[in-house]
């Protein structure tokens, strides 16, 4: 297949830290959930807003200090006004909202959006403005003025603030890559995107027969822009997207916030190593994740992290599964990233000779950690809430989001795993154990659940001309 020229992107017209990350520039996140109601005062308040909104174009003359950024519900489009017939060409699930498809996803027992934090899921939420900043004194100072700008504006009202920030590095190690609250580094394995990744980093793409790689279509994750359908299409139609002007240069947006017990996750694999064959803790955390702390992946590395692994380097992502760990010995066919982008271990399907069967689910990852670390070898919960912001952006929510959520991490049979799910999440749908391929193998027994959901929505994060026009008035 030819992939041809990819298309001009507009990044002036497409919101910032959707292709580009903002990373670790800006370390403080706040997330503003803001209600209104009355439709016209909302929309004057966006109006108000938009004008600060970042975009993808390259910064000139420096970094800036902060950033905001702008997403909305289904209920938030309803509330501004936007007319039926505009709203039945936004996608099913995102019109249902995720509260609605919890139970699908694996939100059960405390997970159930009956428990979930209040503002999340209950309709109230219909705007969420992202504030990014360098530093904590920043965030405050831009706080400040957008929560001067929803006081002085009547109608509308804040249902929900999540803060979060990245964790401070490792003692010892001050340049390590960001971690996660289980103290994994996070967040560098994503997708190459025609036009925006940088080719030498292969790896994050679609794996080709022949040990290659091509970058995907900008269109799987953005909207307006040919996918992966349309360069095998002879008619080369669009994806589906809402109608214009909405339609141009949005995402959707899946926001999850998902609390960690590190405490038990530490006890597990304490208990665990002790009856593993080598007894060798952080290999077994290694198997979980399928990387060790630092990154480094269990494929290219089985036995030890490579203390130089840098996520950035060129070829530091572009391992596989089939050529050299079709049984799972080295990375286990149940770890976390074997299971939310399984590359080419599910065989070759495409048109091209391709992984077609993953290269369709692929997702931008754009997590937070939120609340304080748990101390270094601390094993009792502090009561303390602590987790991720996860941030995902995607064209079609159902078949990316959805589909690494429900048949790759809440279920095993992909993978010929039955119904393990992910052990790292854990799922009530699932067996809760996991199996360690090798010899002999090795299982982890059913846990309490390391991972619950506190909440979330599917939001439409808008192209920049695309939120002036909603922030005018859409018409049918
Ligand atoms: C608290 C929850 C979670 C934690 C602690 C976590 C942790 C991690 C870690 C440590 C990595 C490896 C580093 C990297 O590749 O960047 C990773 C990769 C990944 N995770 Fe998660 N994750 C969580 C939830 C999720 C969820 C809910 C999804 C999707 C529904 C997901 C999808 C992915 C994907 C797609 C990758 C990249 C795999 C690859 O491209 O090789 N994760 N995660």
């Amino acid at each position: 297949m030819s992939v041809g020229a990819p298309p001009r992107i507009d990044r002036a017209d497409i919101q910032g830290n959707v292709l580009r990350a903002y990373g670790s520039t800006y370390p403080c996140t706040a997330y503003v959930f803001v209600g209104a109601s009355d439709g016209a005062a909302g929309r004057a308040w966006l109006g108000e807003i938009a004008g600060g909104v970042s975009s993808d174009e390259d910064w000139s003359g420096g970094k800036p200090q902060s950033h905001r950024n702008v997403a909305v519900t289904c209920a938030g489009l309803v509330a501004l006004g936007v007319p039926e017939a505009v709203l039945a060409t936004f996608s099913d699930e995102f019109r249902q909202g995720m509260a609605a498809r919890s139970e699908m996803l694996g939100d059960l027992g405390p997970s159930a959006a009956g428990h979930w934090d209040s503002g999340l899921g209950s309709g109230a939420a219909h705007v969420l403005v992202i504030v990014s900043a360098r530093s904590r004194n920043e965030i405050e100072t831009e706080l400040a003025s957008l929560r001067g700008s929803i006081e002085q504006a009547s109608g509308v009202s804040i249902v929900h603030e999540q803060y979060a920030e990245l964790l401070p590095p490792p003692a010892g190690d001050p340049s390590a890559p960001p971690r996660e609250q289980f103290g994994f580094s996070d967040g560098a394995a994503q997708p190459a995107i025609a036009g925006v990744s940088d080719d030498s980093a292969p790896g994050g793409g679609v794996p080709l027969a022949g040990g290659s790689w091509r970058a995907l279509a900008l269109g799987e994750f953005v909207l307006g822009y040919p996918d992966e359908d349309t360069l095998v299409d002879p008619l080369q139609r669009l994806p589906s997207a809402p109608a214009d002007p909405l339609g141009r240069s949005g995402t959707y947006m899946v926001y999850r916030k998902l609390r960690q017990d590190v405490a038990l996750f530490r006890r597990v694999l304490r208990d665990a190593a002790a009856r593993y064959g080598s007894g060798d803790e952080e290999l077994l955390a290694a198997k979980v994740v399928g990387r060790w702390r630092n990154g480094t992946p269990l494929v290219t590395s089985p036995d030890r992290p490579d203390p130089t692994f840098s996520a950035g380097a060129p070829g530091s992502n572009s391992f596989r599964y089939l050529d050299v760990d079709v049984d799972g010995k080295r990375c286990p066919l149940g770890a976390h990233i074997r299971r939310s982008n399984p590359r080419d271990a599910l065989g070759w399907r495409g048109l091209d000779d391709s992984g077609l069967l993953s290269f369709r689910h692929r997702i931008i990852r754009r997590g937070v950690p939120y609340g304080p670390p748990l101390p270094a070898d601390v094993l009792e919960d502090d009561g303390i809430d602590r987790g991720l912001v996860f941030v995902c952006f995607n064209a079609s929510i159902s078949r990316q989001f959805e589909s690494v959520q429900l048949q790759w991490l809440n279920d095993g049979n992909g993978f010929h795993l039955g119904h393990d799910s992910d052990f790292l999440l854990g799922s009530p749908l699932g067996t809760g154990k996991m199996t360690l391929q090798g010899d002999p193998p090795f299982m982890l027994s059913p846990q309490g659940t390391f991972v619950t959901t506190r909440g979330g929505e599917y939001l439409f994060m808008p192209g920049i001309a695309a939120l002036r026009a909603l922030a005018g008035g859409i018409e049918s």
